[in-house]
């Protein structure tokens, strides 16, 4: 892996060996350190970098994808954009198929990289011929050598996290770490690291942090389905309403639930006190370790790391909208809102 002061081939050599960055306001009034490892300083700007580009160089050197081959997913998210940079740069085409509940904002920016994108209807159910996952099982079994990256179902993508996320976390903290706090969406990033610490030190303790309308965290406490636990909530990769088996459960030591409202508030507050401009989930993890400090984890000598998955320029017409904000009734009020940071001059 090559460090930031040398010159690089493409941008893939800069995918990996992120920051491991202090926080020093956030939690500083529970006993411990705290650690994030910024993903955002990817150049796909969050750690789904790491998996594209390494499910994609394991097909190839099995000799499943070949040069011009299409490599297909079923994401609007990060996961889409980084399978896209990484198609350009390897000259694969890159097929998108996303659900019409997408944002234009991140149609487009997934255009702009070059990917086709497949819109497909919201409200149908998965087995419908038109849902987004039949579409792509469908454009993989007509394209010839195409490869369906599948990231909730595929067990490279915990390797991916086990190969670079887990010894990078190791090494910067030179054996120290105590905790490792993540969020669970596919589970890959969670699984793949805890398992790489665990085989270092098993006393490590890992939290997983889901949403409240999820199912994971009661999967994880009963290893039952539960369909009760399913409602809408509005945190993008966090949690889920299936079991992904790119989630092993037998790694993650507890599971910690935080609400929309408290997520978006925190991550607010980690631009501001910590400088640190960062997405939602980022905001979900740390509100996580606050209630975990809250109840008295953490000792004076714990070294606490969280992991942010990805940058806050991707919510600028959520979490970072005044606007957005006021709609979910996460202001008390208008002027709360309004209040915040700036003036009009007349
Ligand atoms: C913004 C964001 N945060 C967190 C996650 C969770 O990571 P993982 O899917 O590895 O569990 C994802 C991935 O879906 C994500 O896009």
């Amino acid at each position: 892996m090559k460090h930031r002061n040398q010159v690089f081939d493409n941008v893939l050599d800069l995918v990996g060996n992120t920051p491991l960055i202090k926080l020093n306001k956030v939690a500083s009034k529970f006993k411990g350190n705290f650690y994030a490892k910024v993903e955002s300083f990817n150049p796909g700007q969050s750690s789904k970098d790491r998996i594209a580009t390494y499910i994609i160089e394991e097909a190839e050197r099995k000799g499943i994808l070949t040069p011009g081959a299409t490599i297909i997913e079923t994401t609007s998210g990060n996961t889409g954009f980084s399978i896209a940079m990484v198609s350009i740069i390897k000259g694969y085409d890159c097929v998108l198929a996303v659900s019409s509940k997408s944002s234009a904002d991140k149609i487009d920016m997934l255009k702009t990289m070059g990917a086709k994108v497949y819109v497909c209807p919201a409200h149908v159910s998965a087995n419908d011929p038109r849902s987004y996952y039949e579409v792509a099982k469908r454009l993989h079994s007509e394209m010839k050598g195409s490869v369906y990256i599948n990231q909730y179902f595929n067990q490279l993508n915990i390797d991916a996290h086990y190969a670079s996320t887990g010894p990078e976390i190791w090494k910067q903290t030179e054996g120290k770490i105590t905790h490792l706090v993540a969020c669970s969406g596919t589970g890959g990033t969670i699984s793949g690291t805890a398992k790489y610490l665990k085989e270092q030190n098993p006393n490590i303790k890992v939290i997983g942090v889901d949403a409240f309308g999820s199912v994971i965290k009661k999967y994880h406490e009963t290893r039952e389905f539960d369909e009760k636990e399913i409602y809408p909530y509005r945190i993008e990769g966090l949690g889920k309403n299936l079991i992904p088996t790119a989630t092993d459960f037998d790694v993650i030591d507890e599971f910690v639930k935080v609400t929309d409202e408290e997520s978006a508030h925190t991550a607010r507050e980690l631009a501001r006190t910590e400088g640190l401009f960062v997405g939602y989930t980022s905001g979900a993890a740390t509100q996580a370790l606050k209630q975990l400090g809250e109840q008295g984890e953490f000792n004076e000598d714990d070294y606490v790391v969280v992991i942010f998955p990805d940058h806050g320029s991707r919510y600028m017409s959520k979490v970072y909208s005044d606007k957005w904000m006021q709609e979910q009734g996460f202001f008390d009020s208008i002027n709360e809102a309004a209040a915040q940071n700036i003036e009009y001059i007349k």
